[in-house]
């Protein structure tokens, strides 16, 4: 078995598209601090990159999370495997996460979040692919929407492989 990875989104477009997304994020809360909340382990990669860009005062925290059971059945709860080490009262959180695909984690993880009543909450995926979606999840930010197709890089794995691709991949496996 062969696996190849062919390039969707090159590495400059990813990184341009990032420092849109910062430059959006600086004038949005202009004049607040922002609260990131990074989720493990795929969204690492996107918010170093996006947090460099950022000119606003900023401070992180990381929480990673899985869904009960059997992926292709919803599960109706998450598992928090790390949770946050602050408390996100009165906070100004923004969610950053690698990719927006069913929107069965980041829903979960959104009504977990607002119990703990920030003062704002959003959220900020590198990717969505809304062919999958299977509950609405709001995104305030997102960097491309692509169709169906299974990707890696900017810390998306397969296996737990070619999450430190530079750039946004396909995999193609031959059998
Ligand atoms: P969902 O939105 O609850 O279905 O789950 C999203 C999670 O599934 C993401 O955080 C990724 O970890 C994973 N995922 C979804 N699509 C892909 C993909 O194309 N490549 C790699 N991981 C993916
Ligand atoms: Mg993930």
């Amino acid at each position: 078995m062969e696996v190849n990875v062919k390039v969707l989104i090159s590495e400059e477009d990813v990184n341009k598209k990032i420092r849109e997304i910062a430059e959006r994020i600086n004038t949005d809360y202009a004049g607040k601090e922002l609260h990131v909340v990074c989720i493990l382990k795929g969204g690492v990669f996107f918010m170093c990159e996006l947090v460099k860009h950022i000119t606003i005062p900023v401070t992180h925290d990381f929480m990673s999370v899985s869904s009960y059971g059997d992926g292709t059945i919803s599960s109706g709860r998450i598992k928090i495997l790390k949770d946050l080490d602050e408390s996100i009262e009165g906070k100004d959180v923004l969610v950053v996460e690698d990719i927006l695909d069913t929107g069965r984690t980041l829903h979960h993880l959104l009504d977990l979040l607002r119990d703990r009543k920030p003062n704002s909450l959003q959220l900020c995926t590198l990717l969505d692919k809304p062919d999958r979606r299977v509950v609405e999840v709001p995104v305030a930010y997102t960097g491309f929407t692509i169709p169906d197709l299974f990707v890696v890089g900017y810390g998306l794995d397969y296996a737990q492989q070619y999450r430190n691709l530079p750039y946004i991949g396909v995999v193609d496996v031959e059998e």
